[in-house]
């Protein structure tokens, strides 16, 4: 059950340029999220910005006594500006867990994880639950902004495939370029048993959902949309689906793979 949680900041720390590592512990979280699933967020006692804002989980530990989350977040506008500038002691108000988490796949199923840029922050958390056995394809603008590849490189079991638009890190070209270089060069992955799952911006997300139609391939997105409650009661992060408008934070952020209009 989701609820409203006030956490001690125990690390707030940059892990590259614009991006840092939030850990908050409080003997009041005691769930086990689901990989996929997120929390908002908002700064103690800070009318500006008023709304909290919502984030993944990329780690947690839980029990009886409490325990600790984990988020990884780019610094983008007011809010994670707000969120940065915050020190160790500090106190955040959060709430959740929400939305539906990735649903795991069935024991034949071959799990192909593909992460744009911050969308490794949702991802993580389901390549370590899978215990690494996972293609695992990470793509970003630039390598300035591919977080995480030690641990990454340590957790994959499978294919491990880098890429950076411009070249700097990795293949050259999207990470959906990539994932079309290997499908073509293993055919014989494309059986009925791939299992797409994959988080990033809108554009990559986009074309995700296109190279999975062309291609018949089934599998799960999670949506980055704005959000206000992140409750399900103010229809700010409705996206058009097949079956009418559905909110983000309620029936996503994960969606069937074929399910958005683009
Ligand atoms: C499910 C989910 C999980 C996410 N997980 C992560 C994650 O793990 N790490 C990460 O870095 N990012 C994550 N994001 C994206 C993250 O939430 C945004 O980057 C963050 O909200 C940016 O906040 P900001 O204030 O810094 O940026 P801004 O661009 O200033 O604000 C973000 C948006 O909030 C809205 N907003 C701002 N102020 C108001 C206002 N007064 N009234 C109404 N709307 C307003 C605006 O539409 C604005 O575009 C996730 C998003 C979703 C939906
Ligand atoms: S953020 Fe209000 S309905 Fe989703």
């Amino acid at each position: 059950m989701s609820k409203y949680i006030r956490a001690k900041i125990t690390e707030n720390t940059p892990v590259n340029k614009g991006h840092n590592l939030l850990v908050l512990s409080s003997d009041n979280i005691q769930q086990h999220p689901l990989p996929g699933q997120f929390y908002m967020i908002g700064t103690d006692f800070s009318y500006d910005p008023l709304l909290k804002r919502p984030f993944s989980i990329f780690r947690e530990t839980s029990s009886a006594e409490g325990g600790e989350l984990q988020f990884l977040y780019r610094i983008k506008g007011k809010g994670t500006e707000r969120m940065k500038e915050m020190k160790k002691g500090d106190t955040v108000n959060l709430f959740g867990p929400l939305g539906n988490g990735y649903p795991m796949p069935g024991k034949n199923f071959t799990p192909v994880l593909i992460a744009g840029g911050i969308g490794i922050a949702s991802l993580f958390p389901l390549a370590e639950k899978l215990s690494g056995n996972i293609h695992f394809f990470y793509g970003a603008r630039t390598s300035g902004e591919l977080l995480m590849l030690n641990e990454l490189k340590g957790l994959v079991k499978k294919e491990l495939i880098i890429s950076a638009d411009d070249g700097s890190e990795g293949r050259k070209g999207t990470v959906v370029d990539a994932l079309n270089v290997f499908l073509t060069s293993n055919p014989q992955l494309l059986t009925s048993n791939f299992l797409l799952y994959a988080c990033g911006p809108s554009p990559m997300l986009e074309a995700v959902s296109k190279f999975a139609a062309e291609k018949g391939i089934k599998g799960y997105i999670s949506m980055e949309e704005n959000m206000a409650c992140g409750v399900g009661a103010c229809l700010g992060c409705a996206v058009k689906t097949k079956k009418g408008y559905k909110r983000v934070c309620k029936e996503g952020p994960v969606f069937e793979i074929g399910e958005i209009v683009w």
